[in-house]
């Protein structure tokens, strides 16, 4: 299994860098790649929630964090639960909450997980795998209007309409099963003229976003996160594609600007102060050697 390195770690620890953090939420544990960091950085920290909704993740990073073992404590649960995990841990408030969004390189390593279009594997694509819903029932089942929808609002698959017929008119014949069988017929289905990306990519990101309702969680619990920051707290968000990067920036935004009524009146002062008003960036050092840093933006915001 691939070793996941964390992305932006520096940028990430000099955002939390002189804060006395007590309580602080990870809503992607993953490996523990951030959290080990963090911790290290910041003995002062009592509690550190490392929230995951993969059990996979959520054993690698009992091991990875064992010295730390004192002061975590491990959620396995989407982090739009983030309200509900701290009141049964009877916190009221957090100084500090981290987001590394989507999949882990070892979820897209895994065959078995059903992630990626260059390994044969079941068609899946569940980060917690108690869920129901996989993408094979998605490409199955799902109507063409469906599919089109998911592939043109989570994949921005210019080719969406094309792919979604490709798909419907294919399973007539034999359901598909596999992650390449798919992969197949998306690359005979829709001609690209730059082939930078394999053709799958976009189809591929579509049905992992869909799969694992991931956009309404982010919105959902970045909301919940800044309500429960202190005064001070900061919350730091990497996102990997523009779909993320663009909710982020709307939800910081709105919540860095008054709130007026329908008539322009001031009803509330703002919550938040966008440290970021462009978002961080890898360095170039930083995606040769880890290329998965290369999509990566972070976001940072103070509660006021
Ligand atoms: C990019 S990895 C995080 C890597 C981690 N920061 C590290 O350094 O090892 C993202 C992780 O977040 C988890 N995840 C994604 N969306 C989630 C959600 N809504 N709730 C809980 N966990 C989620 C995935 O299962 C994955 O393990």
């Amino acid at each position: 299994m691939t070793k996941h390195i964390p992305v932006m770690l520096d940028e990430c620890l000099k955002a939390f860098e002189g804060e006395r953090l007590q309580y602080f939420f990870d809503g992607t544990l993953g490996a523990g790649g951030h959290a080990s960091a963090i911790l290290g950085a910041h003995p002062e920290i009592e509690i550190y929630i490392g929230c995951d909704q993969d059990p996979v993740a959520i054993g690698i990073a009992t091991e990875t964090l064992i010295n730390f073992e004192s002061k975590l404590k491990i959620v396995r649960s989407n982090h739009v639960e983030i309200e509900k995990i701290l009141k049964e841990l009877g916190i009221h408030q957090i100084d500090g909450c981290l987001l590394d969004l989507g999949v882990s390189s070892m979820q897209l390593d895994e065959d078995i997980r059903g992630f990626s279009f260059q390994k044969e594997g079941p068609l899946d694509m569940r980060m917690d795998p108690s869920q129901k819903l996989t993408a094979k029932e998605i490409i199955n089942s799902y109507s063409e209007k469906d599919l089109g929808r998911i592939f043109r609002e989570y994949g921005e698959e210019k080719l969406w309409r094309r792919g979604a017929k490709a798909i419907v008119e294919a399973r007539k014949k034999k359901r598909f099963e596999t992650t390449t069988e798919l992969a197949e017929l998306i690359s005979q289905s829709l001609p690209r003229t730059k082939q930078k990306l394999h053709p799958a990519t976009l189809i591929f990101q579509a049905l992992r976003i869909c799969v694992n309702r991931e956009l309404e969680t982010l919105e959902g619990t970045l909301k919940k996160a800044i309500e429960v920051l202190r005064p001070g707290g900061k919350i730091a968000v990497i996102s990997f594609h523009s779909l993320e990067d663009r909710i982020v920036k709307n939800v910081f935004r709105a919540a860095s600007e008054p709130l007026k009524n329908l008539q322009g009146m001031k009803i509330a002062e703002p919550v938040l102060e966008n440290l970021t008003k462009k978002p961080l960036l890898p360095s170039r050092s930083q995606i040769s050697r880890n290329r998965r840093s290369r999509s990566a933006k972070l976001r940072i915001a103070r509660k006021i």
